[in-house]
């Protein structure tokens, strides 16, 4: 068995997303694999209560707890290792993750560690992606999937999908619009890697 272990900060929508595509594209039964935990910096996030209702191992690593970003990401892989089965390394999948990981960590996860970001990278890295698309006069804008580097919203790209900017749009309304695609080609990047 495959274990996919996904790390979520907040809402989760991207995390119940790949939940409802491995259930329904029964991955079990086509890659051997399933959703195994989910683990969250905040003990508040909203994700947390889909995943426990949902029949999913949830774990809460409060990063305020740790001295040092390093600290954290040692305890964060220790927790994460734990999914692993034998000659099987755990998928990880950044969903909402908002937590900058230390090149060691990435390293460790290296090919095995994936993430969403809500622009066409390499464009708009970082954070507030959308009010730049706008401030910018994009025409589109989008979501990309990628293996995660030691580089921040860096790394292979391995799905987009590309959205319009229309008229009158903010950057709530284009977030909302982006964030239906996200929910697409996050589960179909995984599941096209999990049949290679
Ligand atoms: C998504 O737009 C994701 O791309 C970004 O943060 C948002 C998280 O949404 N990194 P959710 O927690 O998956 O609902």
């Amino acid at each position: 068995m495959k274990n996919i272990v996904i790390l979520i900060s907040g809402g989760g929508s991207n995390m119940a997303a790949i939940v409802k595509a491995a259930r329904r594209d029964k991955w079990q039964e086509k890659f051997g694999a399933r959703v195994a935990a989910v683990i969250s910096n905040k003990a508040d996030a909203a994700g947390l209560v889909f995943a426990a209702e949902n029949g999913l191992a949830t774990e809460v690593l409060d990063h305020k707890a740790f001295a040092s970003r390093a600290d954290f990401d040692a305890a964060l892989s220790k927790l994460i290792d734990r999914y692993d089965e034998p000659g099987q390394p755990a998928l990880v999948a950044l969903a909402g993750f908002m937590r900058i990981l230390t090149p060691g960590f990435v390293g460790q996860f290296a090919g095995r560690l994936l993430n969403i970001h809500p622009s066409l990278l390499p464009a708009f890295a970082g954070l507030h992606t959308h009010q730049r698309a706008l401030d910018a006069g994009c025409k589109v804008t989008g979501a990309t999937v990628h293996q995660v580097t030691a580089e921040l919203d860096h790394g292979p790209i391995l799905a987009q999908a590309v959205v319009p900017v229309l008229p009158g749009d903010t950057a709530a309304t284009l977030a909302a619009r982006v964030l239906t695609q996200e929910h697409l080609i996050y589960p179909q990047a995984i599941a096209d890697l999990l049949r290679r």
